[in-house]
């Protein structure tokens, strides 16, 4: 049978680099973003490979959540919590941070994937992977990046606890390095990022971690890539 992953922000990115690869791989795939477009477009090209339901909705509501659990059925071979927001472009610092706005950025970044992680805990196959991505920002003290940063080193934190917790569960929390994607172009808007590495180039280590037998920790996606080749 099929295995069934849950991708969260799927529609363009990392999300939808990920789940062509899954697709192609034959995985059944639930996917979601906020706009109706992109994700409805992600959703025709991922059909023509594998089972995919798209649900358009924001992870920071619960409704949406369930509709995204219901959907992926009683046995879920991962959960990857990809979607995520960068909050204000360009981002204050944090004396100047909107609190509103902090709360709305670890509403989607720490507190959904949380959610989502205890929504699926009893439709997990054994075996099952949770995939939380967050970013080097959770670990370096880079100026203007305290409420993303904060919010992904929270998500960290908490893999780390779940994984202690929970030791037959797989759960990775994993650095995708810089991408060249939409929400990159929103953290440097003034500048030129054809240089990043798109994010088809973490995919590979993001598959071992899914397929590969490694333990529960922190990686860094492109690092990876060598345990696949090698
Ligand atoms: N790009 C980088 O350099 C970089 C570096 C380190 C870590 N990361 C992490 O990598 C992951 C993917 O980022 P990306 O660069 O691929 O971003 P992206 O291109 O902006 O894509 C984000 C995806 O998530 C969806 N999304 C955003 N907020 C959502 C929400 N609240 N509910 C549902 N879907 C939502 C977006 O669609 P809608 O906008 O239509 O909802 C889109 O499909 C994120 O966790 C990010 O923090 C990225």
């Amino acid at each position: 049978m099929a295995s069934t992953a849950i991708i969260t922000g799927a529609s363009r990115g990392l999300g939808l680099a990920l789940a062509r690869a899954l697709a192609a791989r034959q995985w059944r795939l639930v996917i979601d973003a906020r706009g109706a477009d992109g994700l409805e477009a992600a959703r025709r090209e991922l059909a023509a490979h594998t089972d995919v339901t798209a649900l358009v909705g924001d992870v920071a509501d619960e409704r949406h959540r369930r509709a995204l659990v219901t959907a992926a059925g009683d046995r879920i071979d991962a959960l990857v919590n990809n979607a995520s927001i960068l909050g204000p472009s360009p981002q204050p610092e944090l004396l100047d941070y909107p609190l509103d706005v902090l709360e709305k950025v670890y509403r989607a970044n720490t507190i959904a994937p949380l959610a989502l992680i205890q929504s699926v805990r009893h439709t997990l196959k054994p075996g099952a992977r949770i995939l939380n991505v967050t970013s080097d920002a959770a670990v370096e003290p880079y100026e203007g990046w305290g409420g993303y940063g904060s919010s992904k080193a929270a998500l960290e934190q908490l893999s780390n606890i779940l994984a202690a917790e929970n030791p037959d569960l797989r759960v990775y929390w994993v650095d995708p390095g810089d991408m060249r994607t939409r929400m990159h172009q929103e953290a440097f808007p003034d500048e030129d990022i054809s240089d990043r590495p798109l994010p088809e180039e973490s995919v590979p280590g993001l598959i071992e971690l899914l397929e590969g037998d490694l333990p529960s920790g922190r990686y860094e996606a492109r690092s990876l890539i060598h345990i696949n080749e090698g």
